[in-house]
């Protein structure tokens, strides 16, 4: 049966954890689903990944759609989630008209970086029928506010307020919150304080999802490898299995493992 939105707020009533990876294609759309992962991120890393960009700044809606299409094309029951790329949702019709296009590529779901700015943005896009996932955390479109990669929320006084986003962005309609390198700590708090299934990388293993970069779960990593990465390619003798090794570790709660999370 194929996964939905009510398949995650089941998995997160009862406990159980869910997997997600990324995937830019029709083949590994297919393998992901196959192994019995339960979300496909389109995720603007292709701007990383496929394109050698050094952000996801210069991805665009064109990429966007031709990647969401090409997932589409060999998905096999796994709920698709596309990202919104920068400033395609810097005003509400932007991000109504954008959202739209992803949805018709073959998106389910729609997927934006940001706080308590997103708030009448989600409310639109819910509103109409598109479901949204909140990313909160570390929000690679800000890098340059943030000014590099880095661990978020470690101040009490940045916890409190990434909490109170969470739950403002619920209270919009965010259907789903997906947490980057966050503490342990914070991202289990905030797990608890809302009713939509949580996402994590690099945020323990007290979220009710966890998803990753398949390049990076694959060995693939080019660069230094961020803490939150496990390469199952390691102990596996083929790409399916390692990808289905994956789903089992975390359906088991076995990955994310101590030497993956940030404490504090
Ligand atoms: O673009 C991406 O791959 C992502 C995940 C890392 C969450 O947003
Ligand atoms: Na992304």
């Amino acid at each position: 049966m194929a996964v939905t939105i009510n398949t995650l707020r089941e998995y997160k009533e009862k406990g159980e954890a869910f997997s997600a990876l990324t995937s830019y294609d029709a083949t590994f759309a297919q393998v992901v689903s196959e192994a019995g992962v339960d979300v496909i991120l389109i995720g603007d890393s292709l701007g990383m990944v496929l394109q050698g960009q050094s952000s996801t700044l210069p991805v665009t809606m064109e990429h966007m759609v031709y990647h969401t299409s090409c997932v589409a094309q060999g998905n096999k029951g796994s709920l698709i989630m596309a990202d919104m790329p920068f400033m395609s949702y810097g005003t509400i019709p932007d991000a109504l008209d954008n959202a739209a296009e992803l949805m018709r590529a073959g998106a389910h779901m729609v997927k934006l970086e940001g706080t308590d700015w997103m708030r009448d943005t989600i409310e639109a896009l819910s509103e109409r029928g598109i479901p949204v996932c909140a990313h909160l955390g570390l929000t690679p479109q800000f890098v340059n506010k943030f000014g590099g990669y880095k661990v978020q929320g470690r101040s009490e006084k940045a916890a409190e307020a990434m909490i109170e986003h969470a739950c403002e962005l619920e209270a919009a309609g965010a259907d789903v919150i997906l947490l980057e390198c966050v503490p342990a700590p914070l991202a289990a708090r905030i797990t608890q304080a809302v009713r939509a299934p949580v996402i994590g990388i690099g945020a323990g293993c007290d979220t009710d999802g966890q998803v990753l970069v398949v390049y990076d779960m694959l060995g693939l990593t080019t660069g230094r490898k961020p803490r939150f990465v496990k390469d199952f390619m390691a102990e596996s003798r083929s790409i399916p299995e390692a990808i289905a090794a994956y789903a089992k570790a975390v359906k088991e709660r076995t990955f994310p493992a101590e030497e993956h999370t940030f404490k504090a």
